[in-house]
């Protein structure tokens, strides 16, 4: 059994752990935070949990074996490196760096040293994805053409500043964003040749929405819209010259309808075991006792695109973070 630390202690870490425990007892070894008291707060919630006040110690604990990266975007090239560096494998929430540079560096060094990473990137373990995306491979709904994707919240308050917050990597693109990308690109199998895209900036200078028709080649497209302030179902849809077929929530995907063009319908149902953490778990669990370094589901060089699309989108919005 793998014995997970976790690295920072908010709003993800705590469905991460919840998951964790649902899994079994003993998976979930030490948490790590900031602060002492948060950190033991924290571990009472899961059974018997070590804790930490710093990252450094979980870093250095002997006995944890994988190291769930948890920390604000900014923070995850420093941390991963740190995690690698004191011999840990990783599994880091998305986006999984701040530039494509950052992440090439960090899958060579755990190439280096032996160790598995994975980015967080949850949705590409997502059984129904991956059926959709045999569907399509297949010819189901014939040659597809076109995507949509959208992915909208709202966020008041502090949760709001922590999102937009430049200092931190913050805005739409790089929170939900990139999971808009990441479904387009587990149909169409590669990422966009070509982007046109516009976005409204914030007072914090980071994007609170950005709408982008992405051009993937051989007549492929797909209209992708990330937002921090308007609500918008994330719904997306496969159109292809036989058929659509239509997710009402891409992201958490338990259910999908096909539509062919006559009319008739075929519905797909795959209820989450637990939330749909645990696929990701599982294919990290799964490499790291197969002494695999990256995943084949989602292999270094998939990141490594996504990474670059989102570079390249905030490169043709002259969006730069106060830190670059
Ligand atoms: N996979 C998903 O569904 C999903 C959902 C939400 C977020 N995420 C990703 O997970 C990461 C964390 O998001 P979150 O929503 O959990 O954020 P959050 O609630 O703000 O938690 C981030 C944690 O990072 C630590 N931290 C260290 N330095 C910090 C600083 N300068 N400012 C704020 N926090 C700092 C804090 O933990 P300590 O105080 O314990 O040190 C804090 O609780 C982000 O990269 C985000 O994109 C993924």
């Amino acid at each position: 059994m793998i014995k997970w630390g976790i690295m920072a202690l908010g709003t993800i870490a705590e469905k991460f752990a919840y998951t964790l425990q649902q899994k079994g007892e003993g998976r979930l070894y030490a948490v790590a935070s900031r602060s002492l008291e948060k950190a033991e707060a924290f571990a009472s919630k899961y059974g018997d949990v070590k804790y930490f006040g710093s990252y450094e110690e979980l870093c250095n604990c002997k006995e944890v074996d994988a190291i769930y990266i948890s920390t604000p975007n900014n923070m995850h090239f420093e941390n991963c490196r740190q995690a690698l560096e004191a011999g840990k494998h990783v599994l880091c929430e998305k986006p999984f760096t701040t530039n494509t540079q950052q992440a090439k560096e960090l899958y060579s060094l755990a190439e280096e040293k032996g160790l598995f990473i994975m980015e967080a990137l949850w949705i590409y373990h997502l059984p129904l994805l991956k059926k959709a995306a045999e569907l399509v491979a297949k010819g189901e709904i014939g040659d597809v053409n076109y995507i949509r994707a959208d992915y909208g919240f709202t966020a008041e308050g502090a949760r709001r500043e922590r999102k937009f917050l430049s200092s931190l990597g913050g805005g739409a693109l790089l929170d939900v964003g990139v999971y808009n990308l990441a479904f387009a690109k587990m149909i169409y199998r590669k990422d966009p040749v070509n982007i046109k895209t516009d976005r409204i900036l914030n007072e914090y200078g980071t994007d609170s929405f950005g709408t982008l028709l992405a051009d993937y080649g051989d007549n492929k497209f797909a209209a992708l819209t990330s937002a921090i302030g308007i609500k918008m179902p994330t719904e997306g849809v496969i159109y292809g010259t036989k058929g659509k077929i239509y997710f009402p929530n891409y992201q958490k995907a338990e259910y999908m309808k096909i539509t062919y063009n006559d009319g008739t319908e075929k519905e797909y149902n795959s209820p989450f075991e637990i939330n749909g953490f645990e696929y990701q778990i599982e294919e990290a669990e799964k490499c790291i006792l197969s002494h695999l370094q990256e995943s084949p589901n989602y292999p270094h060089q998939e990141s490594i695109g996504i990474m670059q699309s989102l570079e390249d989108i905030r490169k043709l919005w002259g969006m730069k973070f106060e830190f670059e």
